[in-house]
């Protein structure tokens, strides 16, 4: 497909990325009767994939964007093949976000820190080569806050710049390479190890977790909410007020009566926990790990800061850093 355009094997600096997609997007012939348009969704259709690098025709119809993310260390290029992008970007260096447009043949290029937001630029329909080296396996979404773009969530890629829907799923080149990723990994697990899935159905088989109504009627009768999210999540999502904030990293030596780091009011064997996450899947392993070392009444909250805030629950923006 890309007749030379790109070394098979090696990562692949931004200009030569950029190189490949205005390649690929003045020859027309290659891809042009390919090109689906869905109002609804983003359309993509993987191109090529290498070692070096994976390439994708995507197509733009009027509101489409991706939201902002990066590309998991990957570099990239887009090149406007038809009509108009709109992308806006975190400067290097800084909180400034910049934004440029790019018209038909027109091309921008980037290294692997690059954090933006692509959208259709206005006008008709519009189509783009977007290429990435090393191929794009997982991207980081961004929610845009009053403290800068702050990491809300990373995926696994099934397409380029996310989010989209195409022909990249099952039966294509990339949906083999990660099956036999996952196969190479599973198979030199030692014998009897459990799964995270295992692992959590454990840690809950030992605990009587509480509903975010029932949690807030322990908390009236004097059991603490410990938030164990990092502050980036607590300022995305919001908080609740009164909780006790202490970071999963450091949550046991907090916790432990024994412990010279300890918080002498809440490391107590009968000190009524409730370990609060964003959705009750961290939080599970967190109050298991408590009631090891002892705090026999340490539990968590099902569903988490979300079912909380969905319950109707007090909650709040998050307090700036003090
Ligand atoms: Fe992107």
């Amino acid at each position: 497909m890309l007749g030379g355009l790109a070394p098979p094997a090696g990562r692949l600096a931004p200009g030569q990325l950029r190189a490949v997609t205005s390649g690929l997007a003045a020859r027309r012939g290659l891809w042009a009767d390919l090109v689906v348009r869905d109002p609804d969704v983003r359309w993509y259709l993987p191109l090529h994939r290498s070692n070096s690098c994976d390439v994708w025709l995507v197509a733009w119809e009027r509101g489409q964007d991706t939201d902002w993310h990066d590309h998991g260390g990957s570099s990239g290029s887009f090149a406007v093949a038809e009509g108009c992008l709109a992308e806006q970007y975190r400067a290097p260096g800084g909180r400034r976000i910049a934004r440029r447009r790019l018209a038909a043949s027109e091309a921008a290029a980037f290294g692997p820190a690059h954090v933006h937001d692509v959208g259709h630029g206005g006008g008709g329909p519009a189509t783009s080569i977007h290429a990435y080296s090393p191929p794009l396996m997982a991207m980081t979404y961004y929610g845009a806050t009053e403290y800068g773009l702050i990491a809300r969530e990373m995926v696994a890629v099934d397409g380029p710049e996310g989010g989209a829907r195409g022909r990249g799923g099952a039966g294509t080149a990339l949906a083999a390479a990660s099956a036999s990723a996952a196969r190479l990994i599973s198979g030199s697990l030692p014998a009897g190890a459990p799964g995270i899935d295992e692992l959590l159905a454990e840690a809950r088989s030992g605990l009587a977790r509480l509903r975010p109504e029932a949690a807030f009627a322990a908390l009236t009768d004097g059991a603490a909410l410990v938030d164990i999210r990092p502050l980036e999540q607590r300022i995305a999502e919001g908080e609740v007020p009164g909780a006790i904030i202490i970071g999963r990293n450091v949550l046991e030596w907090r916790l432990d009566p024994r412990s010279e780091a300890r918080i002498p009011a809440l490391a107590r064997a009968d000190a009524q926990i409730i370990v609060m996450c964003s959705e009750g899947y961290a939080s599970t392993l967190a109050a298991a790990t408590l009631r090891r070392i002892g705090l026999r009444e340490a539990t968590d909250l099902d569903g988490g800061f979300q079912a909380w805030k969905a319950a109707g629950l007090p909650a709040r923006p998050a307090q700036p850093p003090r």
